[in-house]
């Protein structure tokens, strides 16, 4: 089975959030079922800094997007596991830009439709000159970003020969890829397709992952559910639950060759189920780090996250100081995102400065090191697809406190429900007073060691690896006729 994989980020050469964890290791999870597996990414300039030992290939294509010409190109890495290609999309103007992948100063890139479109149009013709040596079996879609592919492979003369079959996975269905009618152009297609992708007078990209493929996924049980619902299906709940006889969940797995306490090169001490006693002295960095109170017994929550809207940070900053008016803890948080956010934690900061660690950047490295510090992880999510470092967290014995939504609730078992079997706390409410009671029943039974290390060696134990998701994965790859 050939299998081509369309995605806008992936680790270790890009990454702004959890999809990009997701295409580093999936991949490499399926390489071991499938025969060969070719991965497409835009060549963005922080890949290009990164030296790595490309090849260029001799394909050139030349695409209109809108009134303009853009010249492609393509790069090649080959990597460690054999069947495994990475290739990348290039045009200098659209992905060799100094700032943020998809932003700049806070607003999205005018012409992100026109640099996905050209990503998606630029991928299939590279795929057109790489079938020579066989055609690709699956094509796989993530998000917004690549969405077009599918409907561009069902308009293609060269790919209705081919007909690879087309899974679409919604990584977040709030990030559709909205753009206004006059822009339609761009997309090179005939203006009768605009009603298929309609919404509101503008059109939508993830309409066409949705419409123009045979299988779509999301990243949780629970987010296929909800999805279909009023409350969490972001205005496509309809055409969603059209399309539900093709949708089903998959739990994204956590590679844990990278998020692991027993060999993590980050942390300052490794530990493991066996011996704990590196996650103290993790902690103790962790109190250096921020210049906080060096005192093991007041536990540390914390929080590594984008600061938007879907995770909820504004109960963390009503729920937060009332807990540091009361001594009961301390509280680290890295993230970027909302700089009214960023400024509020910096506030924050300000006034607790022994109780309070903020790092408003992005940091691999310290992500690890909160792993590995804190006591307790927050993650008030208003709705989560799958979420990553949750599962990051129960591995590192550090326990979460979190909404039940999605899927959070699909991987963390709630302490309250069931004290024998619980990894974290669950609050099934979304308000102020019901994050801060599951907060307050976790910081009790953090004062009775004993059943709070069970709790840890619980969550230490599941097993959330890529091998499950990939076998599901793979199932659906092989229901294609
Ligand atoms: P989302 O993709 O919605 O942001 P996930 O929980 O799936 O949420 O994944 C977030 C990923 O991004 C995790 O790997 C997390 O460690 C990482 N991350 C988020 N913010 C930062 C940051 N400021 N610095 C380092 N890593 C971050
Ligand atoms: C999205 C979701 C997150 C999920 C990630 C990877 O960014 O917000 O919940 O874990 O994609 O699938």
């Amino acid at each position: 089975m050939r299998v081509a994989m369309f995605a806008s980020e992936m680790v270790p050469y890009i990454k702004t959030g959890g999809l990009a964890d997701v295409i580093g290791s999936l991949p490499r999870a399926l390489a071991e079922k499938c025969n060969q597996i070719d991965v497409f990414i835009p060549y963005y300039r922080e890949i290009e800094r990164l030296k790595l030992p490309l090849k260029k290939l001799n394909i050139n294509f030349n695409l209109k997007i809108g009134s303009r010409k853009y010249n492609g190109a393509v790069f090649k890495l080959i990597t460690d596991l054999q069947n495994l290609t990475i290739y990348f999309i290039d045009n200098y103007h659209f992905f060799r830009r100094r700032s943020q992948l998809y932003i700049k100063d806070g607003y999205d890139y005018h012409d992100n439709l026109a640099r996905f479109t050209f990503f998606c149009r630029g991928s299939l013709e590279v795929i057109k000159h790489l079938s020579s040596s066989g055609s690709y079996d699956i094509f796989h879609m993530h998000d917004w970003q690549t969405a077009l592919i599918g409907l561009y492979a069902e308009i293609s003369d060269f790919f209705q020969k081919n007909s690879p079959f087309r899974i679409y996975t919604i990584h977040n269905l709030a990030y559709q890829g909205k753009f206004s009618r006059s822009h339609f152009h761009i997309l090179g297609i005939d203006s009768s397709y605009f009603d298929s992708l309609e919404y509101w007078g503008k059109f939508i990209l993830m309409k066409a992952g949705i419409l123009f493929s045979d299988i779509i996924t999301t990243v949780s049980p629970t987010y296929a559910q909800e999805i279909q619902t009023k409350e969490y299906g972001v205005g496509l709940e309809k055409l969603l639950k059209q399309n539900r006889s093709k949708i089903s969940g998959i739990l994204n797995g956590v590679d844990y060759n990278i998020w692991n306490p027993e060999t993590d090169r980050y942390i300052p001490s490794n530990y493991s189920i066996d011996d704990l006693s590196g996650k103290a002295i993790c902690k103790t960095a962790l109190q250096q780090h921020f210049l906080l109170t060096e005192n093991p017994t007041i536990p540390i929550l914390s929080v590594v996250s984008r600061l938007a809207w879907q995770k909820g940070m504004e109960l963390v900053l009503k729920v937060v100081p009332k807990l540091l008016d009361q001594n009961k803890i301390q509280f680290v948080l890295l993230g970027t995102g909302d700089p009214k956010l960023e400024q509020q934690f910096n506030e924050l900061s300000k006034k607790y400065p022994s109780k309070v660690g903020i790092a408003l950047t992005y940091n691999d490295h310290l992500a690890h090191q909160i792993e590995a510090g804190a006591d307790i992880f927050l993650m008030p999510s208003r709705y989560e697809p799958c979420g990553l470092n949750d599962k990051y967290s129960l591995r590192y014995g550090t326990i979460p406190v979190a909404f039940n939504t999605g899927g959070l609730a699909d991987s963390i078992i709630d302490y309250s429900t069931d004290a024998n079997r619980g990894t974290g706390f669950l609050f099934k409410t979304y308000d102020e007073s019901h994050f801060i009671s599951a907060i307050d029943k976790s910081l009790k039974i953090f004062q009775i060691e004993h059943e709070w290390e069970q709790i840890m060696l619980r969550g230490m134990l599941q097993d959330f690896s890529w091998q499950n998701s990939a076998d599901a994965y793979f199932k659906l790859y092989q229901t294609r006729i």
